[in-house]
């Protein structure tokens, strides 16, 4: 497909999926905010759980929360479940768009693994089934009834599929792919459990039957663990914009750290809005600092290159090495013909255009080895070391 034509359609794609997401995450946090502030009152009938007050937009709302389901069925009750089916097929087009059709350059990382773009391409959608699979046996073992084990074996089964995608595919595809690992679930969730269980809780008391108290539980289960897992799905989406995470020589060891503070996080928030408070609620906020402090620590290590056996490097020497390494793409005419124009505007045609950019390479060439992408031009450690001293003598000579 046209360079040009696939940044279109992954522009709508996005638009869409961001929306989407937006609008799934919104609603799942209002209920969640919105069945913690329910309060029993005064004369309130057996058969409701509590009520809540709300104003937004110049309005008042009232909301009443039944214990099982109201006496009649309404004739217009909404379910929200389609922001769910679209933020996952929004997203999966754009992880095809992306990272399929730019498989090459985006998805595979031969530094990491040499593959070719169709077995690439079948380990991506193959493990996105196979992660739900698993997830979903395991919680219709009898391990599904104890909720703890079940809860960190969840979190072993994200550890071992961040190591894997990590040990297959471009730093900067793993995280997506965990990310899209853990939403293939979340949204999985909504379709094959917890909107089905709610349709046939629904029919049984149409029918004036007692609904099946398993129904409910299953549903709550799953509702839980979507509860923990947005916010390191959310994290993972964005994380192809921070190199210093996904190109970190063991950067799923630092997504087990970024599970762990998100987790801890959301059980804060779960044991605030459950109104609890005190040195319990302290603790739990207490470790996600220890954690996120820890993470960020890990992945901003690094020994400085060792720059003493580098003889003096001249700006027409860095020059060279751009246009050997960079130009190819990074050019007002790139003769990289997966590119039509230069990826992010940037180019590197001119003395003024390497100068300015020059705290983006080192970011990109010294700091991590996120450029070039894939190391498609082969870039040598020596290139990178005498990029690396042409810009501490630049930075010793402007102090
Ligand atoms: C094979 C093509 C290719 C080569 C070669 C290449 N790049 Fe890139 N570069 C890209 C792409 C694609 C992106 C956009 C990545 C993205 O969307 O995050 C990019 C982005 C960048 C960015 C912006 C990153 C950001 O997040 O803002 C910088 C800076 C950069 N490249 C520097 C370099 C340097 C320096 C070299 C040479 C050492 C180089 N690139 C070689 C393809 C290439």
């Amino acid at each position: 497909m046209d360079p040009i034509v696939a940044d279109w359609i992954s522009l709508a794609l996005r638009w869409a999926h961001v929306m989407v997401g937006i609008m799934w995450i919104g609603t799942s946090f209002h209920f969640i905010w919105l069945d913690a502030s329910l309060r029993r009152e005064q004369g309130m009938g057996d058969g409701l759980a509590g009520a809540t007050w709300m104003v937004h937009g110049g309005g008042f709302y009232r909301a009443t929360k039944y214990m099982v389901a109201p006496p009649e069925m309404p004739a217009d009750l909404h379910w929200f479940k389609y922001e769910a089916y679209f933020t996952w097929i929004t997203g999966f087009l754009l992880l095809a768009v992306i990272y399929y059709l730019g498989a090459n350059d985006l998805l595979i990382d031969p530094r990491v693994m040499e593959l070719t773009p169709m077995t690439a391409i079948g380990i991506s959608v193959g493990s996105l089934i196979a992660g739900w699979i698993i997830y979903d046996l395991l919680c219709r073992s009898p391990i599904g009834e104890r909720t703890g084990l079940l809860a960190f074996l969840v979190f072993l089964l994200a550890c071992v599929a961040s190591y894997g995608f990590a040990h297959v595919f471009s730093g900067r595809a793993a995280f997506v792919h965990i990310g899209a690992f853990l939403g293939t679930i979340m949204a999985a969730n909504v379709f094959f459990i917890i909107i089905p269980n709610q349709k046939k809780v629904v029919a049984a008391l149409m029918g004036g039957q007692v609904p099946d108290a398993i129904l409910g539980k299953q549903a709550k289960q799953r509702s839980l663990h979507n509860n923990y897992l947005t916010l390191p799905v959310v994290l993972m989406m964005i994380s192809n914009h921070y190199p210093m995470m996904f190109e970190h020589a063991q950067s799923w060891l630092l997504v087990v750290g970024i599970l762990l503070f998100s987790g801890l996080l959301r059980l804060y928030a779960n044991m605030k809005n459950a109104g609890a408070s005190g040195s319990p609620v302290t603790a739990v906020l207490f470790y996600a600092a220890m954690v996120g402090m820890g993470a960020i620590a890990y992945a901003s290590y690094r020994p400085g290159p060792d720059l003493e056996s580098i003889g003096p490097v001249t700006f027409a020497d860095v020059q060279a090495i751009v246009a050997h390494r960079c130009q190819a793409c990074h050019s007002a005419n790139p003769t990289d013909t997966a590119y039509r124009v230069p990826p992010k505007g940037i180019a590197f045609d001119t003395p003024d255009q390497i100068r300015r950019m020059a705290p983006q390479i080192e970011r990109m060439v010294v700091l991590t080895k996120a450029m070039p992408i894939g190391n498609k031009t082969g870039m040598l450690p020596e290139e990178r070391l005498m990029i690396a001293k042409w810009l501490a003598d630049n930075k010793a000579g402007a102090e």
